[in-house]
């Protein structure tokens, strides 16, 4: 799936250059627009960060769990020992698990359903590590957990039994303490009725959830700060307009998971909404052990993206890091006013310093203000102009040491912008750039053999004289067009296959959508098969069979052609890579039996049904009876 999706970023990446001078989609990102921040955004009121710790509270995020009966046995220890080692040593306000909870895999990691064990294990670390009592821990869904659900109410939503916070939907949660108040807003875009992997990979957050969140919105305003969370990045999810940034634009960030680092090719993925909002995909427990620790001082926003036990862990939040900050809603003024710099360590074993650096100027040793707070008093209009680079060297007493270093400017116009790959993957709605790009395809296709149908030849000798005018071939023979052209409808129309998508309920699949259990939920992912589908099958396999056409025009038979000298080695690279391309169409038929079961394999014309079609067109390209064409002619050549 990701695979699948880093091969839709790629794609999508070359069309984004082109258009994005077009869309302006990626401006906020790079340069947060000082015109769109209202005047409170710069307010420099006090309380000042000083060398008290007030003012301050921190809570840690952790995405992508995973919980699995099959794979990774180290998972579920290690995420105990971060319930009860890693909760105890940060002792946060607040934990976020941001969805996908458990795997809710088959072994062979291709079909999806939900495991009771796997939620049990998940609850049995919740209840042994007794971290409820510890923090407060808000989990929420991930499509994961929405495989093979066909409502909120079915038994096998175990969500609603073994999670902490079993809060299904979304909702507003405010973190009360003495110095203010602080909105949580989850966005749940999980489906509902949820469909098994893969059409499940985006979310969707219809009309009434929108009017929810636009509440949750206006209730939210009256809260110190607000942070949005969720599952799915927001080039996931499918909004009606105005769209889900617009409506989180008075957040501080967006806090989300999903997409795993992409496998690596992308270790941090943050980017800026137009309106100023971070969005802050964090990477996966599964896999990477990640989790974050993000803070409240003084209002300010900061935080860190951390691995498991890489102690000692650290975050300065004044002044914080010039990349991330959100004009709009910070009270950037404050780093302006603050005495002191002021940054949060953690270790396993005692901190035993915390060494302070500017632009290379050791300022000195931080001291303890209480807790994991360190503090160390310093002059900011020293800094007043340009951008400047802060050090902070963190020692335990076990030996370790962490050091980390970061920009800093009280010009927040000199904000640094994000990478246009990272602002690509989390600001693009990739479900519109994926059906462009499949109805422009199915269209070329279909184009192409309609007009060679009507377009005129001379004579059937003219047919064949040409390799590039055997399009005609193909188009003008009845068998070969008629058959084709209604693959190539169906593949953009019609039904691709009628399956369990959810166990026990039929649900039909088209590529503008699925339709299942009296629910349509919108196409997105498969506006991604449906182009590949057309670009490794669809397309070659018309062009095999011209070119086979061809030859067979000219005499050759399928045995003879590979005698002629000169050519045969490209021969066989044509037939090698169109067995390839069969192939390929073979396992994908095969995926759709491992993924909605032999209903769907069997019921299913695209997949299926098109690979018996293709292999019957290629022999009767080769072996069968003469042509005959539209215009009347025939090939009647001797094989
Ligand atoms: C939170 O908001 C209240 C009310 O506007 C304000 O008095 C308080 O100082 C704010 N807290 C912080 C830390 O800025
Ligand atoms: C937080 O909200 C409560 C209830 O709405 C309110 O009474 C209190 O004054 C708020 N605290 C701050 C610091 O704004």
């Amino acid at each position: 799936m990701l695979r699948l999706f880093a091969a839709l970023v790629v794609l999508g990446l070359l069309l984004a250059c082109f258009t994005s001078w077009l869309f302006d989609s990626y401006d906020g990102a790079w340069h947060p627009k000082r015109s769109l921040f209202p005047q409170s955004g710069r307010s420099g009121g006090p309380p000042h960060p000083g060398g008290q710790r007030d003012n301050i509270f921190w809570f840690v995020q952790v995405s992508d769990i995973h919980i699995s009966r099959f794979h990774d046995p180290r998972r579920i220890p290690d995420f105990e020992k971060f319930c009860t080692d890693t909760i105890d040593v940060i002792k946060p306000d607040l934990v976020l698990a941001t969805g996908d909870l458990t795997d809710a895999k088959t072994e062979s990691k291709m079909g999806s359903l939900q495991h009771e064990v796997e939620w049990q294990a998940y609850h049995n670390v919740l209840k042994r590590s007794r971290v409820l009592e510890r923090t407060k821990w808000i989990d929420i869904r991930g499509n994961h957990d929405a495989f093979n659900i066909v409502s909120l109410e079915s038994v096998n939503n175990y969500y609603r039994k073994y999670s902490a916070n079993q809060k299904v939907g979304s909702f507003h949660y405010v973190h009360r303490t003495p110095f203010g108040n602080y909105s949580f807003i989850c966005a749940d875009a999980t489906l509902v009725p949820g469909p098994k992997r893969p059409y499940n990979f985006f979310g969707i957050i219809d009309e009434s959830q929108m009017d929810m969140l636009e509440t949750f919105r206006e209730e939210s305003l009256s809260s110190n700060k607000s942070i949005w969370f969720g599952h799915y990045t927001t080039s996931t999810v499918i909004s009606p307009s105005p769209g889900i940034r617009e409506l989180m634009s008075t957040a501080v960030a967006y806090l989300c998971g999903h997409l795993h680092t992409l496998g690596g090719f992308m270790p941090a993925l943050h980017s800026r909404h137009q309106g100023g909002t971070l969005e802050l995909e964090l990477g996966d427990w599964m896999d990477n052990r990640r989790y974050r620790i993000l803070a409240f001082d003084h209002d300010l926003f900061s935080f860190s993206d951390l691995t498991f036990e890489d102690w000692p862990a650290m975050l300065i939040t004044n002044p914080k890091d010039a990349q991330y900050l959100q004009p709009g809603v910070e009270p950037l003024g404050r780093i302006r006013s603050s005495t002191h710099i002021r940054v949060l360590a953690f270790s396993e074993s005692p901190i035993t310093a915390v060494y302070v650096s500017v632009d290379g100027v050791t300022l000195g040793k931080a001291v303890s203000a209480g807790g994991p707070l360190y503090v160390l008093l310093w002059d900011p209009m020293h800094y007043a102009t340009g951008l400047h680079t802060i050090k902070v060297k963190v020692e335990d007493s076990a030996g370790r040491s962490k050091v980390r270093e970061q920009q800093f400017t009280l010009e927040e116009e000199l904000t640094p912008s994000f990478g246009f790959v990272q602002s690509f993957i989390l600001l693009t709605d990739h479900y519109i750039l994926a059906r462009i790009a499949f109805v422009v395809i199915v269209l070329l296709n279909l184009g192409g053999l309609v007009l060679f149908r009507f377009m005129p030849v001379s004579s059937t000798r003219g047919l064949s004289s040409q390799a590039w005018m055997s399009l005609h071939l193909v188009s003008k023979s009845n068998v070969f067009f008629y058959t084709l052209l209604l693959f190539n409808l169906c593949t953009a129309l019609g039904p691709w296959f009628i399956g369990e998508v959810i166990d026990g309920h039929i649900g039909v699949c088209f590529a503008f959508g699925v339709f299942v259990d009296g629910h349509f939920l919108e196409g997105s992912l498969t506006y991604v098969v449906g182009f590949i589908q057309v670009l490794f099958f669809n397309m070659p396999l018309t062009y095999y069979l011209c070119w086979s056409l061809h030859h067979r025009c000219r005499g050759t038979n399928f045995r003879s052609h590979f005698c002629r000298p000169g050519c045969r080695w490209r021969t066989l690279a044509v037939h090698l890579g169109m067995l390839v391309l069969m192939i390929w169409q073979a396992y994908s038929c095969y995926f759709l039996l491992e993924t909605y079961g032999s209903l769907a394999f069997f019921m299913s014309p695209v997949r299926t049904w098109a690979l018996l079609m293709g292999l019957l067109l290629v022999y009767r390209a080769w072996w069968g009876k003469p042509l005959r064409f539209s215009d009347g002619s025939k090939t009647n050549r001797p094989l």
